[in-house]
This record gives C-alpha cells, structure tokens and sequence, in this order.
C-alpha cells in the first residue's frame, strides 16, 4: 500500500517508516519539522536501504498545500501522527494545542475525503480513559475525564472520527490508543529527541546516564501500588510500529471503526524502570522521591488481547529490550540529530 505519514518525521512516525519499507509498503511524509528534524529521514532511508524517503514540509492546516500532495499522488491509507503533544504546554498554550490538533485533523480530513481516501490510522492515547474504571483497561473500558488540552484533543478528534465514520461508512477509521512508548530503533540511530527539559521518564532516565541533568526526580512514593511509585504499560516503539502495519488489516478487511489498545499488559513502576536500566546499562540512576505530580494516576496498563485477536500483533520486546535500545539511542546521540 503507499502510505501518506503525517508527522512521520517524529519519534513514532519515524520507527514506523522502517516497519512500512520493511513489510513492502511505500509512504510520503507531511510533517512541518516543528518537533523534528529531517536528519531522521535520512537515517530511516540508510536503514531501509532507499536513496530517500518521499517527503513535503507542509503544515497540515495548509490546505492548499495538502490539496497539492493529493493532486499528484494516489494513497491508499493514511497514518495520522502531526500533532502537538507536550502535555505541561498544552495547559500553557491550550488555543495552540486545540487549534494545531483540531483544525490539522479537520483539513487533513477533508482534503481526505475530497480525494477519495477514506481510510485513516490515527494516534490516540490511554489519556482518553482518564483514570481509568479497570485495571488491566479493555476497550470496553469508558473514555474518561482528561485533565489537559492535549488529553482533549485525542478524546475530541477519536470522537469527529467515529462520527464521520458513522456518517459515511465507506471510511474506515483505526483509533489506536498508544499506553506508554519508550526504547529506540535497535540500531541506535533513530530515537526520541525532545526539546529542553524531557516531561516523561525514559527520556529524563536517559538524560541523567548521559551526564545531561544530575538525578531523576520521581514523582511521588505513596501510590497504591507494589513500591508507592506510579505504575505505566511501558511499550518499546518497535512493536508500536509494527502495530500501525498490523492495523492495515483492519482497512484492508473494510473494518469500519476499530480501537485498538497498544500496549504490553504489562504494568511497571517508576523504580522498576529505574532499576532495569541500571541492571541493563550498568550505569548509576540517582533519584530523589518528589511530590506527586499534578494529573497523574496510580496505575495504568491494559489488556491488549482484542489487538491480538483481530490483527494478529503481539509486543515483542520486554522492559529489558526498552532499557537497553533507549540507552543505545542516547549514548551514541547525546544531543540528538
Ligand atoms: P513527535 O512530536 O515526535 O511527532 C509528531 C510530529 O508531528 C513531529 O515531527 C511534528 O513536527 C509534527 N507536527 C506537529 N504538528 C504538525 C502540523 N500541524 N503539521 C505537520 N506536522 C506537524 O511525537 P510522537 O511521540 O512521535 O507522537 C506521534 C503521535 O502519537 C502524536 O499525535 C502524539 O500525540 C501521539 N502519542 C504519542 C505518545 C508518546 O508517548 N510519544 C503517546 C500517545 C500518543
Ligand atoms: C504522559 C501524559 C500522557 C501522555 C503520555 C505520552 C501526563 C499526566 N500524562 O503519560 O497524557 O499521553 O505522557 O507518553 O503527563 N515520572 C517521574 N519522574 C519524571 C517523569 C515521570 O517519576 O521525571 C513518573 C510519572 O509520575 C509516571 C511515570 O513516571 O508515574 C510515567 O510518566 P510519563 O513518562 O510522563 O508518562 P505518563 O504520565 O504515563
């Protein structure tokens, strides 16, 4: 299938360029580069083997630009990840947020549609369960109360998308509710690369064993949970990637709506990371135990047998692997591309 990639110049987008080339698919990136540099493109096509990855530095609130790409190319499926997704700035900036994340979906959708491509593979979040009612959460699970902007956009944008769909169920819509990713492309030269002070933990893990920023704060210790700390479904982006190649099933079998949790079903703590990365790496993690931090939860992680059972996609990698490829990442790119 020739794929369009929004934001496929990101931490995400990037693995799952690889995953696309490998299992014979071909893909055009749309990504403005404002979270990211083309440097990774460069080394998505060395690792594929390709002399390049198609690519248009476009905005997809440009309409016109959009209008462009789909005038000269035929997709066959889109993979929507261009969106903001810092969650302390969206509460900061949430007219920004709202309207990167809202009116890209809205134009890329209707350019979309104007061009008889109905078929699209969006990024959501376990952010739209809020806290959730069941551990381990089910799709079954209700969508729950977010606390930011950014959780927003993703429980508004899956709504317009099943509303759409429902409208008009010549599209197929695969909601894939990503749990928490982490690791790096095993070969080291692709990874995530956030800007100033990393908000989430492998990356600020990451930061400390390279010499970058001088302990770990973790965000409290009184959680009910197996050691206090909060409890996530780590998942490498590996088999994130390779999920996004699965989910094309779904379209290709004329699915209709299809959610999908993305994750292990395997819950760990902050110190379970923390430890696997020192067992892992043999480098020291200091750490002081910080206040709560504001939004957070106990525990989250889910059940993603349904992923299993209707596209066939399994997590391959453990907490080991994740530890391993995002150390690799960041020792051989201390400041990144
Ligand atoms: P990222 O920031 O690395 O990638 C997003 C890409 O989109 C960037 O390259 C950015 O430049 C681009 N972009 C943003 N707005 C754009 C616009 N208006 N037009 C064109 N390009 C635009 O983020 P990521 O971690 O790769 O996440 C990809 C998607 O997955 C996002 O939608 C994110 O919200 C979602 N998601 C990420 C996580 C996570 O932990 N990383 C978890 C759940 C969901
Ligand atoms: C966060 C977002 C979520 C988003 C996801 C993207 C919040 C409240 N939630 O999820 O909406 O979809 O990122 O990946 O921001 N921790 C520390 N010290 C740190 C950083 C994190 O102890 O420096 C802890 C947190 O308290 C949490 C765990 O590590 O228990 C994971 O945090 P993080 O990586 O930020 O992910 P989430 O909070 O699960």
């Amino acid at each position: 299938m020739h794929i369009l990639v929004t934001g496929g110049a990101g931490f995400i987008g990037s693995h799952t360029l690889i995953e696309l080339y490998k299992a014979g698919h071909t893909a055009l990136v749309v990504d403005n580069l404002y979270n990211s540099n083309p440097e990774a493109l460069r080394r998505v096509a060395q690792i594929i083997g390709v002399d390049e990855i198609p690519f248009v530095q476009t905005d997809i609130r440009d309409r016109e630009g959009l209008e462009r790409i789909f005038a000269t190319n035929h997709f066959d499926a889109c993979i929507h990840f261009a969106g903001l997704k810092a969650v302390g700035e969206s509460v900061a900036k949430p007219l920004e947020y709202y309207e990167n994340n809202m009116n890209g979906t809205f134009v890329l959708l209707d350019v979309m549609r104007k061009h008889g491509c109905k078929n699209i593979i969006f990024s959501s979040s376990a952010t739209v369960y809020g806290d959730p009612a069941i551990i381990p959460i089910t799709e079954e699970c209700p969508k729950g109360h977010c606390t930011n902007p950014y959780g927003q956009t993703k429980s508004m944008l899956e709504q317009v998308m099943m509303d759409l769909q429902k409208a008009d169920p010549e599209w197929n819509v695969v909601l894939l509710r990503y749990f928490n990713p982490i690791g790096a492309h095993p070969s080291g030269r692709i990874g995530e690369n956030p800007n100033g002070i990393p908000n989430n933990l492998m990356p600020y893990i990451t930061q400390v064993a390279v010499g970058k920023r001088e302990q770990l704060g973790v965000f409290g210790n009184d959680y009910p949970t197996h050691d206090g700390t909060g409890v996530r479904d780590y998942i490498h982006v590996v088999d994130l990637a390779t999920a996004h190649v699965a989910a094309l099933q779904a379209i290709t079998r004329k699915a209709g709506l299809a959610i999908y949790n993305i994750g292990t079903g395997h819950g760990y703590s902050v110190l379970d990371v923390v430890n696997a990365f020192i067992r892992v790496n043999g480098v020291d993690i200091p750490y002081q135990i910080k206040p709560r931090r504001a939004g957070d939860i106990a525990t989250c992680y889910c059940d993603p047998a349904k992923a299993e059972r209707e596209l066939g996609w399994k997590a391959q990698f453990g907490l080991d692997e994740m530890c391993r490829d995002s150390w690799n990442w960041q020792k051989n790119n201390p400041n990144g591309y």
